[in-house]
């Protein structure tokens, strides 16, 4: 959550940071602010979006080669002028830039104001700018030595960036937690908390590690540990196009990420599969291959979407590899004190590769000697460094906040995962393997033509985008897409929405429906379809509009349901990945309607790194 740019060099910087802001404006979007050196140090800040801020500094002075930026999601401090970002001390020589949360910060403040250190917000991140100034005035030391001993006093995360009105020729970057990224130009750094403000300046960066400072200056970058030891850093280059950042002529990056996903789909598996061969190779955990053989469990962890995708999991991989799946939200298992062993395999799923509690939930099992997998999609971020080994989705950046192209990718490294288990342990015979693999190798194409309902999907929204209330109902592999299609509609339509098991329907459920109430069922021709029937007649039967995801050529769905979409046939352990597709654009264009944000959604953030 935030993000934040900066840059040193030659060219002006604010055109700069203000496009980084722009491309990271899917981290938080409540308000954003900007600081840069011309001869005086000058901070500008707003609350609303970074448009708002571009609109404020419209006139001002925006002149320096050397700046920095923040777009903020308010955790201490309601959104509001005084509380974004830059902060500065009580001198105004120095300022700061601040994603993530200092734990401690109440105690330090208190120590700070008797001192007499007047803050001017509600931040936890004025405090350690104060505090900061604070060390250089009691010790005399230079402000590297001042920041470093600073950081050593505070508790929780941050990634930080730091400037001198005394110190114009420097910006100082640490990170603990919260993504840092430094893009490593001639004569020029970047700074950022994703590569994507950098990549049209630079493919050459450094992924700044836990509990490391840089100093830049233009012609040089020092790294040291927050122990003050001097590290090497490792230039990576990236992978990442400009083209991948933009809309490229959809409305909303969104629905641009919802059409992308035959291509992301076939991209997460290709050099993986081997249909002819039955064979599923997947590199990053190679090296697990005899583990996979007698592990006793797996315990999958994550939050909101990729949580969902987990589910899917859940059931393709005891289905195939007959291993017990356990699915826990991060942000209760890290709390618990869940019972793991050196047998057990945890697999983490998540998009951003950030979210705390995802994290946390790895820490916590592997002190408890379990081996952990990392399913994510930002190549580089801090999950798939902390994990043992893993597997990347590629879907490429995604860019709405609501995740559509990554859970599809989630499912799919799943359902290769669950294959490539079934084959290292011999639950599936060579055979079966051929058949599931050729099978699996056509959705992309299939997800092609799922997405030729979008027409017949808008004209579905139109009449549903006043409901208040929406059930989505689906059993089997099927119940997770019935809850990822009930949270893509609450997330950006603000509509009610609840994803239930279709037989939990008559535990409570069936209470909500009334002739207003739009009931959304997964009812395509597999192992529960004549129960499924049964729960569409029971909501029928009380005046509940039905709208079913059905398999193509369906009769009998059809005749008694008020709207049908179909989907392509496949086979069962596939349908999670065409039946969403109708779900999103049922979200996407219901939200359009309602007149929502649906790239930016209220209150929410790409990437939750505070938990
Ligand atoms: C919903 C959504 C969120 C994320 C969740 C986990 O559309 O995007 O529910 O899935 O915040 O994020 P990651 O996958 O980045 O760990």
């Amino acid at each position: 959550m935030c993000g934040i740019v900066g840059y040193i060099g030659y060219r002006d910087a604010y055109p700069i940071v203000i496009k980084g802001l722009h491309r990271l404006e899917y981290r938080g979007y409540d308000s954003a602010g900007v600081a840069l050196i011309d001869k005086d140090l000058k901070v500008y800040k707003k609350a609303g979006k970074v448009s708002d801020l571009e609109h404020f500094t419209d006139g001002l002075n925006t002149k320096g080669s050397i700046g920095m930026g923040h777009t903020r999601w308010a955790t201490h401090g309601a959104p509001s002028d005084r509380n974004s970002h830059p902060h500065s001390s009580g001198n105004r020589r120095l300022t700061i830039i601040h994603n993530g949360i200092i734990e401690n910060y109440a105690v330090i403040k208190e120590t700070l104001l008797a001192k007499g250190h007047v803050f001017l917000s509600d931040t936890d991140t004025e405090v350690l700018i104060h505090l900061v100034e604070d060390i250089q005035k009691e010790t005399g030391l230079d402000l590297r030595e001042a920041v470093r001993i600073a950081l050593n006093k505070v508790i929780g995360a941050y990634a930080i960036v730091i400037m001198s009105a005394d110190e114009p020729d420097q910006l100082i970057a640490a990170r603990k937690g919260s993504p840092m990224v430094i893009g490593v130009g001639e004569g020029e750094y970047f700074i950022a908390s994703d590569a994507t403000p950098i990549v049209e300046y630079t493919k050459n960066v450094i992924y700044l590690n836990d509990n490391e400072i840089a100093y830049i200056r233009r012609e040089d970058l020092l790294i040291k540990n927050i122990d003050n030891t001097v590290q090497t850093p490792y230039v990576h280059e990236l992978d990442l196009k400009l083209e991948m950042l933009e809309k490229g002529g959809y409305d909303h990056f969104m629905l641009k990420e919802i059409y992308e996903q035959p291509r992301s789909v076939r991209d997460c598996m290709r050099g993986r599969i081997y249909p002819q061969q039955g064979l599923v190779q997947l590199g990053g955990i190679k090296e697990y291959t005899e583990k996979l053989k007698n592990i006793d469990r797996i315990i999958i962890v994550a939050c909101g979407t990729s949580w969902h995708a987990g589910l899917v999991g859940e059931y393709l991989i005891e289905e195939y590899a007959r291993v017990s799946v356990e699915v826990e939200y991060a942000s209760e298992f890290r709390y618990r004190n869940p019972i793991i062993t050196e047998k057990d395999l945890v697999i983490a799923i998540s998009q951003s590769g950030e979210t705390a509690d995802t994290m946390a939930a790895i820490e916590l099992a592997k002190e408890k000697g379990a081996t952990i997998f990392g399913i994510c999609n930002v190549v580089g971020a801090s999950i798939p460094r902390t994990t043992h080994a893993g597997v990347y989705t590629h879907a490429g950046p995604e860019i709405g906040v609501a995740s559509t192209k990554a859970f599809t990718a989630q499912v799919t490294v799943l359902t290769l995962m669950a294959f490539y288990i079934a084959q290292q342990r011999g639950t599936i015979t060579q055979s079966k393997l051929v058949e599931y693999l050729t099978e699996l190798n056509e959705i992309p194409n299939l997800v092609e033509i799922a997405l030729k309902s979008n027409d017949h999907v808008k004209k579905i929204a139109a009449r549903f985008k006043d409901s208040t209330n929406c059930l989505f109902l689906g059993r089997g592999s099927s119940f997770p897409v019935a809850l990822e299609g009930a949270l893509k509609l609450k997330e950006i339509s603000y509509i009610h929405a609840e994803g239930y098991p279709a037989a939990e329907m008559k535990h409570g459920p069936i209470a909500l429906i009334d002739d207003e109430m739009p009931v959304v069922f997964i009812a395509t021709k597999h192992s529960s379809y004549e129960k499924v029937i049964s729960n569409i007649q029971e909501v029928k039967a009380r005046k509940g509009h039905v709208i079913a995801i059905v398999t193509e050529g369906d009769t009998d769905v059809r005749a008694m349901a008020d709207y049908v979409i179909e989907i392509p046939q496949t086979a069962e352990a596939f349908v999670p990945l065409l039946a969403t597709i109708p779900l999103q654009l049922l979200a996407y264009h219901i939200a359009v309607m309602r007149g929502c944000n649906v790239d930016q959604p209220r209150n929410l953030a790409k990437s939750v790194t505070v938990e």
